[in-house]
């Protein structure tokens, strides 16, 4: 594997062995088995005497060649890849709690994931307690001699709250605590937690890992040891990756830095020309000076991301007819692809949140979430424009 300084050349050279046929790129590896040299060999393997490949529910060169490079640009040290965001996001706490263990949890997160804190793991007597991404004040004396593990999203789904990585690292390693960062929204291009004693960093890789909308894919790196029990989870569960899926996500990191910095580039202009929009009651950008934590998002992350959200005046119904008259966006429940997408979270997403959750994690009836995609932005913006105005209600004279 690669030693290269650079994050694009390390998301570029880093590739498995060549095979005999000398080719250029990774081959795929569709294979349920590998076949040992010997009887002791197997016997050695399954021991865990010697490494290498026994079985793709377990481990496969493709999925390793994903796990290692995405190890390199999130600065992990070991890896395991999933065959969702969700698998990911499960494994990570499944793997590591027990009954009677507790997790301090961001307010803000994906709907899939505050369905495993309130109806999943309550099954299997492992508790949480939300916290506000706003009020980190209020975090620490949540904390209690059950907690293990402290999760959070930043930027958050769809939020678009930051929390300050810098000071739950600290507060994690206050607590003896695991930390685990679900950092989908970033990117590691963007934004490394390890830098700031995170121990576990999680993955939906269908997002902008893929970046295409092709396939579902999920991830979880960090500390060695922990990642050492979630493997061991993982490899008797079976939430593995495809090696067709492996083999593509390993591909689309290639391109991470060049599609995340225009992805980036378009949604900050799109959002900075939306902000004083008379039909939009807000916008919410983290780079966007009006971001209440625009200074720290600015800190800890290399460019503001490829979501912009913002809440139409006029409430659902203005909503639903705003995404009735857009023509190019795509109206889809996906995100981080090279087409913009444009999601509803409060009727979709996040719609099994009550509305009272759903306000207090700032999900208004008239918010609308888009993920800026890679066309021209001009074309972004006159669909959002002209869906805005289309979407107007009519004024009787
Ligand atoms: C922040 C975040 N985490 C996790 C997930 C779950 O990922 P997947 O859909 O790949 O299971 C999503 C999906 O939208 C997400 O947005």
């Amino acid at each position: 594997m690669s030693n290269y300084k650079h994050f694009a050349s390390k998301a570029i050279r880093t590739q498995s062995k060549q095979s005999g046929f000398r080719e250029h790129s990774t081959p795929l590896y569709l294979t349920s088995s590998f076949t040992f040299e010997s009887a002791e060999q197997a016997r050695a393997m399954f021991a865990d005497e010697l490494e290498g490949n026994i079985y793709t529910r377990f481990s496969n060169p493709n999925n390793n060649e994903f796990i290692e490079k995405l190890c390199l640009l999130e600065k992990a040290q070991a890896g395991v890849a999933t065959a969702s965001g969700m698998s990911a996001m499960f494994s990570s706490m499944a793997g590591l709690l027990k009954k009677g263990d507790h997790v301090l949890a961001s307010r803000s997160i994906f709907g899939s994931t505050h369905q495993l804190f309130t109806q999943v793991f309550p099954k299997w007597g492992i508790e949480h307690t939300y916290v506000d991404i706003d009020k980190p004040e209020t975090w620490e004396s949540q904390i209690n001699s059950r907690t293990r593990m402290i999760f959070a999203e930043t930027p958050s789904n769809p939020g678009l709250d930051i929390i300050d990585l810098s000071w739950l690292g600290k507060l994690a390693a206050r607590h003896d605590l695991i930390l685990n960062i679900d950092n989908c929204f970033a990117t590691p291009y963007l934004q490394q937690p390890t830098d700031f004693g995170v121990h576990l960093v999680t993955h939906s890789a269908t997002k902008f890992i893929d970046g295409q909308g092709r396939t579902i894919g999920g991830a979880i790196v960090g500390d060695e040891e922990l990642i050492k029990e979630i493997r061991f989870f993982t490899r008797h569960t079976g939430p593995a990756l495809s090696p067709f899926n492996g083999w593509m996500l390993s591909k689309s990191l290639e391109t991470l830095p060049v599609r995340m910095e225009k992805h980036c580039d378009n949604a900050h202009k799109i959002a900075e020309y939306l902000e004083d929009h008379e039909e939009l009651e807000s916008v919410k950008y983290p780079f966007l000076k009006s971001h209440p934590q625009q200074e720290l998002a600015k800190k800890q992350m290399r460019y503001g991301g490829a979501l912009v959200t913002f809440v139409v005046s006029g409430g659902y119904q203005r909503a639903v007819k705003f995404l009735d008259h857009l023509s190019m966006l795509s109206l889809t429940a996906n995100l981080g692809d090279t087409r913009t997408t444009v999601t509803h979270p409060a009727s979709t997403t996040h719609s099994k949140l009550t509305e009272e959750e759903r306000l207090r994690v700032g999900i208004q009836p008239g918010l609308i979430r888009i993920s800026v995609g890679l066309e021209n932005v001009n074309d972004i913006l006159e669909d959002i424009v002209g869906a805005l105005l289309a979407s107007r209600e009519k004024k009787i004279a």
